[in-house]
């Protein structure tokens, strides 16, 4: 007990410390060595854009992604630092990050997977996992009305994963004040950066499993009143419901307002009504309470020093110059792709085969493109029966290996009202191909009885028939790109994709 009040006392005057420097914090250079902001900018230039487009297209399919992505970019560098080895996959010999108890339910890993496979189509073997679960993080929190910060780029991918490691690091949801801060202090990070972080809890959804020790497990008596005295007792009736005893699979979103970033988080903690046993902690510590309470007024300093917590949490233990590799798949090392690569490709395994379908000669498709507005469709009697060249082959490589494809899901299509001061409703509509692989061509919007008060240029979007509109007059929209346009009309027409060649 002795031992215990000595180091709480410690704790306690470590974050009165750090209460008083965090301004010197936030000034220090935001860098670790050998990583810059324009890491890119010659090997792969549009890499920050892609994975901006993709985070925007994960966004709307999905606004939680914003709290799956930024846990990804904690669970990541909490355990051997930014290096993506949390996105590897278990093999036969070995459990990964992944498997652990603290990553159960870890969403988010295959959609940067995606990301990933466009990046290397554009910039083969250039970007790694760990700056794209970076970039996203930060992307994502910005989209869902947080803070922003600059990233630095150059990262590399480590080779260890292990469930065991991530155990051992990262926090339980049941740590108290003293064990949050001792768990932080292991990183370099102070008790005012582990409450900045915890804001982080303003979105996103958890499994009940961390929930449930703080509503029927509070003292260890394990039945269903032992519940957290300091909850509000509305509040926990409330909780109970949306994760009955026992029940470690129902999902709940983690905060009032679980799809913006804000500072409902900290108002909600003050209220008694936080949601893990980690988030009710912070006030039971004097220093904690007083920073919560200050973080939850409008104009606190929690958006900057969020912003400065995630890039000094961005520069645990990276890995830099000829360390660790760049993977070509998140989720695998690269000899174990490398494993995959030594398949042959010879004339047998060509024409008859499903691959074939995903061959366009290099010279077709530009005749296609300068000579014909139709479709960049894949024609699979006219792919040559000869061998193709060299780098036709290293074509079809990328795309037997990388798998890449487009679907109509990676057309997206968003709209809404746009703010009008004339009193005439106005709405706006924005179709983007995200795939990062092809164009997408004859694109076709279900917009039933679609009119408008004021013209709309028809070679952007007309109606053809009864729910029937052609988009960019059939012709193909790029990779990542995309039309835009607005329409007055008494009332908004739901439209959705209907059909696109690819
Ligand atoms: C990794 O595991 C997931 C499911 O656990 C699976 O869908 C995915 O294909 C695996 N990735 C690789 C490269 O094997
Ligand atoms: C990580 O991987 C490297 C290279 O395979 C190995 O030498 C090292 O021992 C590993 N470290 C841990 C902690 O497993
Ligand atoms: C915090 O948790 C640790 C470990 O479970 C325990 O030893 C300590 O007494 C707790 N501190 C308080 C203030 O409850
Ligand atoms: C309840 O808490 C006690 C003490 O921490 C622990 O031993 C037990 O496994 C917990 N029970 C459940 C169901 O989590
Ligand atoms: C929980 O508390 C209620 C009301 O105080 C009581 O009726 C019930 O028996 C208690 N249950 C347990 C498992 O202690
Ligand atoms: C958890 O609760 C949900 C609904 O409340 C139910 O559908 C589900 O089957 C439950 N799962 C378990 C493991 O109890
Ligand atoms: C596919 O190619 C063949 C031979 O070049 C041609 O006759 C046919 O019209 C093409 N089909 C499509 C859908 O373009
Ligand atoms: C292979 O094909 C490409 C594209 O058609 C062409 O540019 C290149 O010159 C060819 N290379 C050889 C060695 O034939």
């Amino acid at each position: 007990m002795a031992s215990t009040s000595v180091l709480l006392s410690k704790t306690i005057l470590a974050s009165v410390v750090l209460l008083a420097t965090v301004c010197a914090c936030t000034a220090v250079s935001p860098h670790a060595a050998g990583l810059s902001e324009d890491f890119y900018d010659k090997s792969c230039p549009q890499a920050a854009s892609i994975v901006d487009a993709y985070v925007t297209k994960f966004l709307e399919k999905d606004r939680n992604f914003a709290g799956a992505f930024n846990r990804l970019q904690f669970h990541d560098c909490w355990v051997g630092g930014c290096d993506g080895s949390v996105l590897l996959n278990s093999t036969e010999t070995n459990q990964a990050e992944r498997e652990a108890h603290v990553n159960f339910g870890l969403r988010g890993v295959a959609e940067i997977d995606e990301i990933k496979a466009a990046l290397e189509h554009f910039c083969p073997g250039v970007v790694s996992c760990a700056d794209i679960l970076i970039l996203a993080a930060r992307d994502a929190t910005a989209k869902v009305g947080g803070p922003t910060w600059s990233v630095a780029l150059g990262r590399r991918d480590g080779v260890n994963s292990s469930a065991l490691m991530a155990d051992t690091n990262l926090p339980f949801p049941v740590l108290n004040f003293s064990g949050l801060v001792a768990n932080f202090a292991a990183k370099g990070f102070g008790a005012r950066e582990m409450i900045t972080l915890s804001g982080a809890h303003t979105i996103g959804q958890s499994h009940c499993n961390g929930i449930l020790p703080h509503l029927y497990n509070f003292t260890g008596r394990d039945d269903a009143n032992d519940t957290d005295p300091a909850m509000d007792k509305n509040f926990a009736v409330f909780l109970k419901k949306l994760c009955p005893q026992g029940n470690r699979t129902n999902t709940i979103f983690i905060d009032s307002t679980a799809n913006t970033f804000d500072r409902a988080y900290y108002k909600n903690v003050l209220q008694g009504k936080g949601i893990f046993i980690t988030d009710s902690t912070l006030i039971t510590n004097p220093v904690g309470k007083k920073v919560v309470t200050k973080f939850s007024k409008p104009g606190s300093s929690f958006f900057t020093e969020f912003a400065a917590g995630m890039v000094k949490m961005g520069n645990l233990g990276v890995l830099t110059g000829t360390e660790g590799e760049i993977r070509k798949t998140c989720s695998r090392l690269l000899r174990q792709n490398l494993g995959l690569e030594s398949l042959k490709l010879d004339d047998q395994e060509f024409p008859n085969s499903a691959v074939a379908e995903l061959v366009v000669p290099a010279d077709e498709s530009r005749s296609h493109r300068e000579l014909a507005p139709a479709p960049l469709a894949r024609n699979r009697s006219a792919v040559p029966a000869s061998h193709p060249n060299g780098s036709a082959l290293r074509g079809v490589r990328k795309l037997l290996f990388e798998t890449l494809s487009c679907a109509l899901q990676d057309l997206s299509l968003t709209q809404g009202p746009v703010s009008s001061t004339s009193g005439i409703l106005t709405f706006y509509v924005q179709i983007v191909n995200l795939c990062g692989a092809c164009a997408m061509a004859d694109i076709h919007v279900a917009c039933g009885t679609w009119a408008w008060a004021t013209p709309v240029d028809p070679f952007v979007f007309t109606r053809l028939v009864y729910n029937d509109c052609l988009v960019n007059n059939g012709q193909p929209l790029s990779s990542q790109g995309g039309v835009s346009f607005q329409y007055s009309s008494s009332a908004m027409y739901l439209m959705s994709i209907a059909i696109a060649t690819h």
